[in-house]
């Protein structure tokens, strides 16, 4: 009794001592200017391949190869010595996977497992061979004997070398042949005593107000990016968003609910997508007309300047998205095939009705405006996983 005080003090600075550096990675956000009229199609073929989550065991949807033309990127190395590769940045995915354009060169750190893999996005798709090899993040995150992919075969992923998944492990479920789960590269980190806790942090900003960098944070959020609290919501009971780092919302347009859901916060989702009732609900409260061509909401002027704020209600928090943060940013107005003088919205359809367990992703569009964190905890079913949000200096920006 008399010394446990004493034991509480001593650990409490035992972990301050121990707090490592904060490990964070800069991400750059890619635009290929001639593939940014699919968004629209891509994330919904994309949030159809989430929905129906990969079976891995080669029934699988049909996949519709809009490749996405806005992806945050990072350059991996693999291997000693070492290739670098370019490869997308995922929260809705968990298979690390290189080989869609640079191919894998094999080095000494090399482990062939002779394993087939496969993961369909929706998007986009491939299949290959499990290695287990070095990855290195930056000189800090080495994740020494990591679990990867190399593709025989891939498509909807032209102009990139392939994806770091980091998504829950759960999602790796089925993958890879023999194996039920595969580690991440977080959870590689974390084992190897690189990071003290499978945790990251995203800080992104609106395309013109930063020049489109970001910053991954690997083990804890990192304060100099967000403003204020950080509020966490555990993820989701409702499948298939359980899986994912899925959470619950409530989506006000000013002081009319339009509806609520499980759904998912994606870094490899462009837009904001909800569920076509709620979407519908929206556009009507807006006013805005869906341009077919386009395959978003426009306004005209007078329209937007009516628009009122879409609040996101998250246990307890409310997240604002100001109407700037609802339009595209206009520069990218005559990419997506519309009109330069013309508003357009950038919360979509995701393409079927709610009440699947899968209602909207909050994807780039959104975690431009707020800082995100993904816990996944201490289990590798995501059941005790948490995503937390905060704002940022970019919240109530005017600029996108
Ligand atoms: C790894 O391979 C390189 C040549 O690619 C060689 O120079 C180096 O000595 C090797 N390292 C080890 C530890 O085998
Ligand atoms: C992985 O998927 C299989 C088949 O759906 C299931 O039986 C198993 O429980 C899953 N594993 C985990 C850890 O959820
Ligand atoms: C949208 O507005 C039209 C006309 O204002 C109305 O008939 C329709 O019921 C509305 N739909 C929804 C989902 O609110
Ligand atoms: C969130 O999950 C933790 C356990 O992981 C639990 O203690 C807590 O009550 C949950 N919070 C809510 C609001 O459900």
């Amino acid at each position: 009794m008399v010394a446990r005080p004493f034991v509480l003090v001593a650990l409490f600075f035992t972990l301050v001592a121990a707090a490592p550096p904060l490990r964070t990675l800069p991400l750059t956000k890619r635009i290929d200017h001639s593939k940014v009229k699919n968004i629209v199609k891509s994330d919904q073929a994309r949030a159809k391949g989430l929905k129906n989550v990969n079976k891995g065991d080669g029934e699988r949807e049909p996949v519709n190869a809009f490749a996405n033309g806005i992806a945050y990127v990072v350059n991996v190395a693999v291997g000693s010595p070492a290739a670098t590769y370019s490869l997308i940045v995922d929260t809705g995915s968990s298979n690390t996977w290189i080989g869609a354009d640079k191919s894998y060169q094999a080095s000494n750190t090399s482990f062939p497992l002779d394993e087939f893999v496969s993961v369909s996005y929706g998007s986009g798709f491939f299949e290959g061979t499990a290695y287990a090899d070095q990855v290195a993040l930056s000189s800090d995150l080495v994740a020494d004997y990591q679990i990867i992919a190399v593709a025989d075969f891939s498509f909807g992923f032209e102009g990139y070398d392939g994806i770091l998944g980091l998504g829950p492990t759960i999602l790796t479920n089925g993958t890879v042949s023999d194996f039920e789960l595969v580690d991440t590269v977080v959870d590689t980190l974390y084992y190897d005593g690189r990071i003290k806790a499978r945790v990251l942090g995203a800080a992104f900003a609106p395309l013109n107000a930063n020049g489109g960098v970001g910053s991954l944070a690997f083990g804890a959020p990192d304060p100099s990016h967000y403003t204020g609290l950080l509020s966490y919501t555990n993820v989701t009971k409702a499948y298939p968003s359980s899986l994912y780092f899925g959470i619950d919302v409530r989506f006000d347009y000013g002081p009319r609910t339009l509806g609520y859901g499980s759904g998912i916060v994606d870094i490899g989702t462009t837009l904001i997508l909800l569920a076509s009732d709620i979407f519908e609900f929206y556009a009507n409260s807006t006013g805005g007309v869906y341009d077919y061509y386009v395959g978003l909401l426009r306004l005209d002027e007078e329209q937007y300047n009516k628009l009122q704020p879409l609040n996101l209600r998250i246990n307890g928090a409310t997240y604002e998205l100001t109407a700037n943060a609802q339009i595209l940013p206009r520069t990218l107005n005559v990419d997506v095939g519309g009109d330069p003088d013309a508003y357009y919205l950038i919360i979509a359809d995701l393409g079927y009705p709610s009440g699947f367990g899968f209602d909207f992703i909050l994807g780039q569009s959104f975690l431009e405006r707020f800082y995100s964190v993904y816990d996944s905890g201490q289990n590798y079913d995501n059941t005790d996983s948490r995503v937390g949000f905060a704002q940022t200096k970019y919240s109530f920006s005017e600029v996108n």
